[in-house]
């Protein structure tokens, strides 16, 4: 039974019933309309309604999103509790998200645990919410505290409800103070949906506007969900209803909620396979070797996590730099009220700062490298250290392009090394690429899994090859972006136009961000094995001669002026057309949606070769790498599910098209030739 509902005396209690969160499903609608009868026939004087296990309800059933809908719909189920003879109270905890909330809407009274969350996330899957939400939470909170929950999507705890009105009652036993409520209170209290309406003025709908399109950028939903709380202090209840309603059956099909929905279903699909679980134990002190820019949020990571934490740097000035670093993290965290004072306190005592001739590492249980990209300072560094461990001890390595199976040659225990490669800022960005050389362990493995989950990252397995997923695609994306720089495009040119696909910023705005040297060591790296015949544009190293980095040495691909944003810069145009002149190319324009189809189609291309290598296991492991990485839009559903849209036969085409004027740069990969003669997709 999805719904149990039993009397004691004149009180009903109805129970919510689907573990694990109580996913609303057709069971459950059908289940609440025979509990509304049920209290009603037995002339009850109140109904709890509340959730069994760790939830009241956590939303619909998002597994019902892709069939059609079946009656009893959800905003018929919370009319009925509203419409009923026998007044409903709430009793709330866990997680009140989505139609959980809608149903919360329709009681007479609400009553929270203060832990609860609470919210309307509906826009984030690309929709709005379906039951009311929009027209009955403004009635209850008023206008500018819906405008700040339902278009972001943001949750907020039961003491925070309590404070804005949406609940009532805080208690730590809902259920028992929903039995105590005076009857009188209860038989008096308003539906939410006659409750007056205090409307506000444009300009709190427009700023909310600006405030969407700032944080859910390029996405309908939000919008779509401003207009209708604009349309809830315009219209009546049950026109607002029913433009909800509408509103909500159009979204649900259209492609950005699709995506959102496909993009949902990978990340909690990513996680350990069952044959792994048993072994995966959380570290509980971890040795980070390097205390640089990624040494140091690899360590802030881990101390978030409750882990004990021994940076080792290669001299004292290498401590003093890293300690200091780790100093600037604990502030910024505890400025921004990301952690409080006690906090930041019990991590400076979890944290060590030493060099290895200091360091105890007898109780390590995982040693990450992340010391300077160089194959034989790592090795110097791992083989040190494989001498210092226990030896059932797992070493992972930081690296973003070496050859994993390279740098565990020098153990003489290869299996016990795995890639574990994080992302910048490492205690903020939610991707780790697991990197499985042809030696790592299933233990190694086991410990990857471990700190994803203990971290609360995103787990994607890559094999071994220059770049893994993310930074192979990134290359391409990088060198198509600099061919159309010298044939002719400019810089802004290439970054709005990224821009307008989704991107928060386009390639080159993110090189001057993270650095220009990182990229050209890289391709320094590559010179010996570069192919010969394939076309190389050295404007980026032009750069990088001229000692411009990017943003930290105040100048790279746009100049950065000491008051903050950036400026086209003339010198590089001039680098640019200078290049072009020498190697004879007549320069021509772009146009946006040119230079939008070379970039993405370079990225599906490669990233098909990465699933047809056996790189990537499966399609929407490149989607997370994407969209967890490297900013590829999240209401695209990542580059796989874009070019499924797109269709393998149309890429093929295209591609075809491009090999024309280089073939070298545009081969179509084996993947999408057999795609497009099967007719089958990319993602399976
Ligand atoms: P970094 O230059 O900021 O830091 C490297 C640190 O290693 C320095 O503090 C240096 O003193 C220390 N070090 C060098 N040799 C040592 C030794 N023998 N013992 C102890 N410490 C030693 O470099 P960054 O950017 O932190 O990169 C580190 C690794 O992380 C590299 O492999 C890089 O490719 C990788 N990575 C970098 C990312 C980035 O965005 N910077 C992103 C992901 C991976």
């Amino acid at each position: 039974m999805t719904v149990k509902w039993y009397r004691q005396g004149t009180c009903g209690f109805v129970e919510l019933n689907n573990p694990p969160v109580n996913a609303i499903n057709s069971d459950i609608r059908k289940g609440l309309i025979d509990a509304v009868k049920w209290a009603e026939a037995e002339g009850l004087e109140r109904v709890i309604l509340s959730g069994v296990g760790r939830a009241f309800a956590a939303g619909a059933d998002t597994k019902e999103f892709d069939i059609p809908v079946t009656p009893p719909h959800l905003p018929d189920v919370v009319n009925h509790i509203e419409k009923s003879t026998v007044p409903w109270i709430a009793a709330l905890h866990g997680a009140v998200l989505g139609g959980g909330s809608e149903l919360a809407l329709g009681c007479k009274y609400r009553i929270a645990r203060s832990d609860a969350t609470i919210g309307f996330p509906e826009v984030l899957l690309g929709l709005v919410p379906g039951a009311g939400g929009t027209q009955r939470l403004p009635r209850l909170v008023g206008f500018a505290e819906a405008l700040s929950l339902i278009p972001t999507g943001k949750a907020i705890s039961g003491s925070a409800a309590v404070t804005i009105g949406l609940v009532d009652l805080i208690d730590d036993n809902p259920v028992r103070a929903a039995s105590l409520i005076n009857q009188k209170k209860l038989d008096m209290a308003l539906p939410v949906s006659m409750m007056k309406v205090f409307p506000v003025d444009t300009p709190k709908y427009d700023t909310a506007r600006q405030i969407a399109a700032k944080r859910l950028r390029g996405q309908n939903a939000p919008l779509k969900a401003i207009s209708l709380l604009e349309a809830a202090q315009s219209t009546s209840f049950a026109e607002g209803m029913q433009l909800e309603r509408t509103e909500f059956l159009t979204l649900r099909q259209s492609p950005q909620a699709r995506a959102l929905r496909y993009i949902f279903f990978a990340e909690r699909a990513a996680k350990a396979p069952n044959a792994l679980r048993p072994d995966m134990k959380a570290p509980n002190h971890v040795a980070v070797i390097g205390g640089g820019t990624m040494g140091t949020s690899i360590a802030y990571a881990f101390l978030n996590a409750g882990i004990i934490v021994t940076i080792i740097e290669s001299d004292n000035d290498g401590v003093q730099r890293a300690s200091k670093a780790i100093e600037k993290i604990i502030s910024s965290s505890l400025s921004s009220d990301r952690i409080k004072q006690h906090e930041a306190t019990d991590r400076r005592t979890r944290l060590t700062v030493t060099t290895s001739t200091n360091a105890d590492l007898r109780n390590v249980d995982l040693a990450v490298e992340a010391v300077f990209e160089d194959l034989i300072i790592k090795q110097k560094v791992l083989k040190e250290l494989e001498s210092a461990l226990m030896p059932n001890v797992t070493i992972a390595t930081n690296t973003s392009y070496l050859d994993v199976n390279m740098i565990a040659e020098c153990l003489h225990n290869p299996s016990r090394l795995v890639g574990l490669h994080f992302f910048a800022p490492a205690h903020i960005m939610k991707l780790l690429e697991i990197i499985k050389s042809d030696k790592t362990s299933q233990a190694a493995m086991a410990m990857g899994y471990a700190v994803a989950k203990s971290l609360g990252k995103i787990p994607v397995v890559s094999g071994v090859c220059d770049g893994f997923i993310g930074n192979r695609i990134l290359a391409i994306y990088r060198e198509v972006a600099d061919t159309m720089l010298m044939d002719g495009a400019t810089p802004l040119e290439i970054d709005n136009a990224m821009v307008a696909f989704g991107y928060a910023m386009g390639p080159y705005e993110a090189q001057d961000l993270s650095g220009l040297d990182i990229a050209h060591a890289n391709r320094r790296r590559q010179d010996t094995t570069r192919d010969p015949s394939r076309r190389y544009i050295p404007i980026a190293d032009r750069l990088v001669m001229q000692n411009r980095l990017g943003q930290k040495t105040g100048s790279g691909w746009y100049q950065y002026p000491e008051g903050g944003g950036k400026v086209i810069d003339p010198f590089v145009e001039n680098i640019i057309c200078n290049e072009a002149q020498e190697a004879n190319i007549t320069r021509q324009s772009f146009a946006q949606e040119d230079i939008q189809r070379r970039l993405l189609l370079a990225m599906i291309n490669e990233a098909a070769n990465i699933l047809h290598e056996g790189i990537a296991a499966c399609a929407a492991d490149i989607d997370l790498v994407l969209v967890h990485g490297y900013g590829f839009a999240r209401w695209h559903g990542g580059l796989m599910h874009y070019a499924d849209q797109l269709g393998a036969p149309y890429i093929l085409t295209e591609l075809a098209t491009l090999c024309d004027e280089d073939p070298n740069l545009w081969e179509p990969s084996q993947l999408i030739v057999e795609c497009a003669a099967t007719g089958q997709n990319l993602i399976s």
